[in-house]
């Protein structure tokens, strides 16, 4: 007996197929009365819309679900998409913000939330987990990412993955995840978005692909593919990894969406012209085209007449064509069926059942933004007690709008407390605050210019007065807060920087209050890593607290007054000059290291001194002290299979409850080609109480060890060498202590 899906199929027509591919935006929604019908109620009338994203309530949901139910002859039901970054109404930190917790469960407690109240709004997938990889803080949406690590990526990939979906999509409060983008996003040609990547296969494999095959094993339901070409060919038309290896070799079965007008930019990628931009996505598995409508526009003719564009070495058959719509059609409709709509196509849009609470929703936003935050430096300031004076002073002293950070599409800046009300709530007394300098206005356009440093104005003031007003404060007062960083437009997609550094101003700032001889705390406000060259050196402590959500500020002032301990850990490697990107902790070996053999030839920078602070991956500091003993293995040879245990005794010398990430990283000396100088392969986190020491261990396996040989693509091999590795263990990528273990063949 046929299924619900085969019945379907059987039934309809190639027009109904090919609506059913068509992923439009909600738009303006569904204008009723004497206003002309949009675009969209014209395709729900005429059977052509199988998805809609950005509906922004239950009520416009369910009216397009019966729209759509009355221009579908055989009633198929439409599913609903939306961007849910980092939150749904309650925003948490950004991803790349919540990376840095090093903590997968919070990840999945943040977005079984989000997914909560996505699901009571009638959503029933989310264009999330972003999980593109990123060593490029110009890339301006490194703030989605989950930062430089393929090893961190993919555990949150999957654990955003077990959060969004529960076990099973279609139950209460779930929604589908959507692995994004699909792939290699986040390596564009000099941090520029949209750029391409060309990239030897085996980064493809070791760095870009593990988060997708960790999603993908986590049972995500659907992708979404990437803008760019990667080695030459724009993944829209990527057969080779959509049908190849996502499909091929993780045994993906879930559905693939184009991006935002995806389809069509293989016309300006220079694969076009419509008709053969549009044959090329669909055979290379693009299952349905967000916005664009170009299959909807040239697949009727195509389904007739086939393809034979012998310039652009494109030929398929009608019947071919027919082929691959069905393929994708099917997709669609099986995905669908997971999520109950086939049987219920109310399902998820009558009023919700448990709709997840704000109050919740604030307290877990509250955590995750203080485990967020990392702490880079703290001469014996931190702390504050409450009773300190302090001079709450930059842009961010009292910023609401900024907090959300970038793809807060249904936030609500009003939700979130600014710094200076968290500090005041929490201790009880109102900080001084001062605007200082303001690179935030409306006009952020013109903004982003002045970052640059020119000249900045607020309230008719100049550069110069707003400094002295701050300089005013900061002299009366115990310490300074200087609260600085990105505007959230700064950030994001399409806002690619040349200089991912702190702006001009804001550096004119922290020198003009450090002169004061005052003690100087800096908080970074960010959406991605930012060189911070003399504001490290001038600060006495050092805070990233990135854009934290709505309650982002509430979580620093936690921090700065020990209402909670610093746990965060750098999930990228913060520059210590902007011209030194793209980066990371895991570069490769080269024949002169640095130092090396040769001290004479340099591998670094002549204008970057030795000393210039770069902050490394896996990073951060706690408040007291956390010691870490003598490391052991329970072998030194051992037999692939063999059990192999490393362990390390780690102690809490401080006053306080800790959060430590213990971090394990190896190194191959002598491998088939060049390898990351070390590379993270475990981490444990542990809580420990004041004077606790524990006994952390690591099962380690051969398989760790392995890594792709790729002279292509379909010739990719994941070997493994015999022989000695290097153990590496300690609180971050750089501080650690060393173990010899061989592998016997
Ligand atoms: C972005 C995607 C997003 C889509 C829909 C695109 O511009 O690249 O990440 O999901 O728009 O809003």
């Amino acid at each position: 007996m046929k299924g619900k899906v085969e019945r379907l199929m059987a039934e309809m027509t190639p027009a109904e197929k090919i609506g059913q591919l068509n992923l439009l935006p909600a738009g303006e929604g569904l204008v009723t009365g004497a206003a002309q019908a949009t675009t969209l109620a014209q395709r729900l009338d005429a059977g052509q819309v199988g998805a809609v994203f950005g509906t922004k309530s239950l009520a416009s949901a369910r009216a397009m679900q019966e729209r759509a139910l009355a221009g579908s002859r055989l009633k198929i039901p439409l599913f609903f998409g939306e961007d849910v970054i980092h939150g749904h109404r309650t925003i948490f930190p950004l991803p790349v913000a919540l990376a840095c917790s090093w903590d997968p469960s919070l990840v999945e407690e943040t977005a079984a939330f989000a997914a909560a109240e996505a699901a009571a709004e009638g959503q029933h997938v989310v264009f999330s987990p972003m999980i593109d990889v990123s060593r490029d803080p110009r890339w301006g949406r490194v703030a989605e990412s989950p930062g430089e690590d393929p090893l961190l990526a993919s555990r949150i990939a999957a654990a955003a993955v077990r959060g969004y979906q529960g076990a099973d999509i279609a139950g209460p409060g779930r929604v589908a995840a959507c692995l994004k983008h699909f792939v290699a996003y986040g390596a564009p040609l000099s941090g520029r978005d949209y750029d391409n990547a060309s990239l030897a296969w085996e980064d493809l494999l070791g760095i870009y692909l593990p988060p997708f095959a960790a999603g993908c094993a986590a049972g995500a339901a659907c992708v979404m593919a990437s803008f760019n070409a990667v080695n030459k060919v724009p993944m829209h038309a990527h057969a080779q990894l959509i049908e190849g290896w996502l499909r091929g070799t993780t045994g993906f079965d879930g559905l693939v969406l184009s991006d935002y007008t995806g389809v069509k930019e293989l016309i300006a990628h220079g694969l076009g012209p419509a008709p053969v931009a549009v044959a090329r996505a669909l055979f290379a598995g693009i299952d349905m085209d967000m916005v664009g409508e170009d299959y909807l526009r040239e697949l009727p003719a195509l389904a007739k007449a086939g393809i034979d564009a012998a310039d652009a070495g494109v030929a398929l058959s009608a019947a071919a064509i027919r082929d691959l719509i069905n393929r994708s059609c099917r997709r669609v409709l099986t995905f669908k069926d997971r999520l109950g709509l086939l049987d219920n196509p109310f399902r998820g849009l009558v009023a919700a059942g448990a709709v997840p609470t704000r109050q919740d929703g604030r307290k877990l936003a509250r955590t995750a933004a203080a485990r967020s935050v990392v702490l880079l430096k703290n001469d014996a300031v931190l702390p504050l007690s409450t009773g300190t004076r302090v001079a709450l002073v930059g842009p961010f002293a009292r910023d609401r709008r900024n907090m959300l950070g970038t793809w807060a599409v249904s936030g609500n800046s009003d939700d979130v407390v600014p710094l200076d009300q968290a500090v005041a709530t929490l201790t009880g007394r109102a900080p001084k605050t001062a605007w200082g300098v303001n690179i935030v206005e409306e006009a952020w356009l013109e903004q982003r210019l002045n970052v640059h440093g020119v000249t900045v104005e607020r309230d008719g003031r100049s550069e110069a007065e707003l400094v002295d007003e701050a300089l005013a404060l900061a002299r009366q007062a115990d310490v300074i807060v200087a609260a600085v960083g990105e505007a959230k437009e700064h950030a994001g997609e399409s806002s690619s920087c040349l200089s991912p550094s702190l702006p001009a101003p804001h550096h004119h700032l922290i020198a003009a209050l450090k002169a004061t001889g005052k003690p100087l705390v800096v908080v970074v406000f960010a959406g991605r890593p930012l060189a911070l060259g003399a504001i490290a050196e001038a600060a006495d402590a050092l805070l990233y607290a990135w854009h934290g959500g709505i309650a982002g500020p509430e979580g620093v002032a936690d921090i700065l007054f020990g209402a909670a301990a610093p746990s965060g850990r750098l999930c990228v490697t913060l520059p210590a000059h902007p011209g030194e990107v793209p980066l990371s902790y895991a570069e490769e070996t080269t024949g002169r290291p640095n130092p090396g053999h040769f001290q004479k030839f340099l591998t670094g920078w002549l204008d970057l001194p030795d000393s210039a602070m770069r902050y490394p991956f896996g990073f951060g500091l706690g408040y007291g002290e956390i010691r870490y003993g003598l490391p052991s293995l329970s072998i030194a040879q051992a037999a692939p299979g063999e059990p192999v245990v490393l362990t390390i005794g780690i102690e809490n010398r401080g006053p306080r409850e800790a959060i430590e990430t213990v971090q394990l990283y190896a190194s191959d000396p002598v491998a088939r080609i060049t390898r990351p100088s070390r590379f993270l392969i475990d981490f444990q986190q542990v809580t420990l109480r004041a004077g606790e020491r524990r006994e952390v261990s690591f099962r380690i396996d051969a398989g760790q060890f392995r890594y792709p040989v790729a002279p292509s693509l379909e010739t990719a091999e994941w070997v493994r060498d015999p022989g000695l590795v290097r153990l590496h263990v300690g609180p971050n990528s750089r501080d650690t202590q060393s173990l010899e273990l061989t592998w016997l063949a």
